[in-house]
């Protein structure tokens, strides 16, 4: 079941996606999230740092994080997620999880697997949209992957994520969640600000469902939330 919330402007669509995120943690203190990067969840994170609200129990991992960027450079999802959430909560530091590259990445992914497969229970996984339609970093292919996984970034991608780079190249690999844990989640909140991302959305909601553009595979989930505003992030 999708539903789709059309919002006034991208503060409406950062209000609201909050109250989704305060209401799982306040119905459940020991709620385990699945969390996403990019800009469209920093007005979200941003009210989240401030409604001082009870993370303590709370257990989050993130959807995905280029190869080779050390954790602490600016540009990691690791430093994203610090500045725009870690850094203002309770979350205790043993309850965040991260996917990870260094050394053998099948086996970092085999215990990125192994972990998100221990918790009994996922309550909400928030994802934003890629231009061509990724969901973490689920790319375009001909098949769609169930468990954590290394992917080389689409041309689209990387084209989209220049902004964040200065003058460094944009990482050529990431790795990312797999499609499996976002349909355990009892609920998935996606986040879509400007007219290019509600154009993607509409067409991965309304058409056939296609590995050609991963998140028209959120059809099938049990229960979508969209928020949509035409206002960029
Ligand atoms: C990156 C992330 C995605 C995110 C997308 C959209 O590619 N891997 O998880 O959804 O960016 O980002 P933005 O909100 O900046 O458009």
């Amino acid at each position: 079941m999708v539903e789709s919330i059309i919002c006034r402007d991208y503060r409406a669509l950062s209000d609201r996606a909050a109250e989704i995120v305060l209401d799982t943690v306040r119905t459940n203190p020991e709620a385990v999230l699945i969390l996403p990067t990019g800009s469209t969840p920093v007005g979200m994170y941003a009210r989240l740092r401030k409604s001082e609200a009870d993370f303590s129990g709370v257990s989050t991992m993130n959807l995905d994080e280029y190869c080779d960027l050390p954790a602490e450079h600016p540009q990691s999802y690791r430093s994203f997620m610090q500045k725009h959430l870690f850094s203002g909560v309770n979350l205790q530091p043993e309850k965040i999880a991260f996917p990870k590259w260094e050394g053998n990445i099948t086996e970092q992914c085999r215990r990125y697997d192994a972990h998100i497969e221990a918790f009994p229970r996922i309550d909400l996984a928030i994802l934003g949209i890629g231009p061509n339609g990724h969901i973490g970093f689920n790319e375009p292919d001909d098949y769609l992957i169930a468990g954590t996984h290394e992917v080389v970034l689409a041309n689209e991608t990387r084209a989209a994520n220049k902004r964040f780079f200065a003058k460094e190249a944009v990482p050529e690999r990431a790795v990312t969640m797999g499609i499996a844990p976002i349909f355990r989640a009892e609920r998935v909140l996606l986040l879509a600000a400007g007219e290019q991302k509600c154009a993607v959305v509409h067409r991965a909601l309304s058409d056939k469902v296609t590995p050609r553009l991963p998140a028209s595979v959120l059809q099938l989930h049990k229960h979508v939330t969209v928020l949509l505003t035409e206002e960029g992030s």
